[in-house]
């Protein structure tokens, strides 16, 4: 694992942004694996910047988002694929049928679940995995549990998800208890991996999930095991 300590969230976007234009640029045809939540829209904002300078072309990249919330529609503002719309991919000339998302109105979840394993499949794997972190060291939402759940499916949030991301809900009862996640195949067979995380509020669980033991307690702790991690943050870890 390689730890880039940086000054702060700034420049911790911008070395990101600027590892995933170098690989689009070594890759015209890079698989992308992308994350949801605050930590990465620095990234994306540096990343819509670069594609409009001209110095990354999205046009051949194909991306899989790592979760999507069950029950909320694409349309729905709170739904990951109004996020990534809003924030990467409506910005950069990515052809949108490249992009894959979860449908969180699926009727048939574990049909979903299987076609975006079929998906990752048929693309040879994720090239480059984007990961944040959550406060109980969740990926995607690969949540806390007694195993390492492999493949795409359907979980059950746990109460802190729930309570950190109530913050974009009118209220806590609007946050969907329940989202479809991709499972720790792929992001762990990801050729490379990007974590990245900034607030005082994700120390210990960063120094939990790095240097700790390896446990699906802290799903993230599996990462230590990734063969090309990138660690991007400002924390003392
Ligand atoms: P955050 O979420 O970037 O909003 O802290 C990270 C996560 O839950 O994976």
């Amino acid at each position: 694992m390689k730890i880039l300590k940086v000054k702060n969230y700034d420049e911790m976007s911008r070395k990101a942004a600027n590892i995933i234009a170098a690989q689009i640029v070594l890759k015209p045809q890079t698989v992308l694996g992308l994350a949801t939540g605050s930590t990465p829209i620095g990234t994306y904002a540096h990343l819509c910047e670069l594609c409009k300078n001209g110095d990354v072309d999205f046009s051949q990249v194909t991306t899989f988002n790592l979760d999507e919330y069950y029950g909320l529609d694409p349309t729905h503002e709170q739904s990951y694929r109004y996020f990534m719309n809003k924030h990467l991919l409506t910005k950069v000339n990515i052809d949108l049928s490249s992009t894959y998302i979860a449908n969180g109105k699926a009727e048939d979840v574990e049909a979903e679940c299987k076609r975006l394993d079929n998906l990752i499949e048929e693309a040879g794997g994720i090239d480059l995995q984007l990961l944040g972190i959550g406060h109980n060291g969740h990926i995607g939402f690969n949540e806390p549990s007694n195993e390492f759940v492999k493949d795409t499916h359907c979980v059950d949030l746990g109460e802190t998800t729930i309570d950190a991301n109530s913050r974009f809900f009118e209220n806590r009862n609007d946050v969907p208890k329940r989202a479809i996640t991709l499972g720790v195949k792929p992001i762990m067979q990801s050729k490379k991996a990007i974590l990245i995380a900034n607030g005082d509020d994700k120390r210990e669980i960063m120094k939990k999930a790095l240097f700790g033991p390896i446990t699906p307690s802290v799903p993230a702790s599996i990462l230590q095991l990734h063969k090309d991690l990138i660690v991007i943050t400002p924390l003392d870890l």
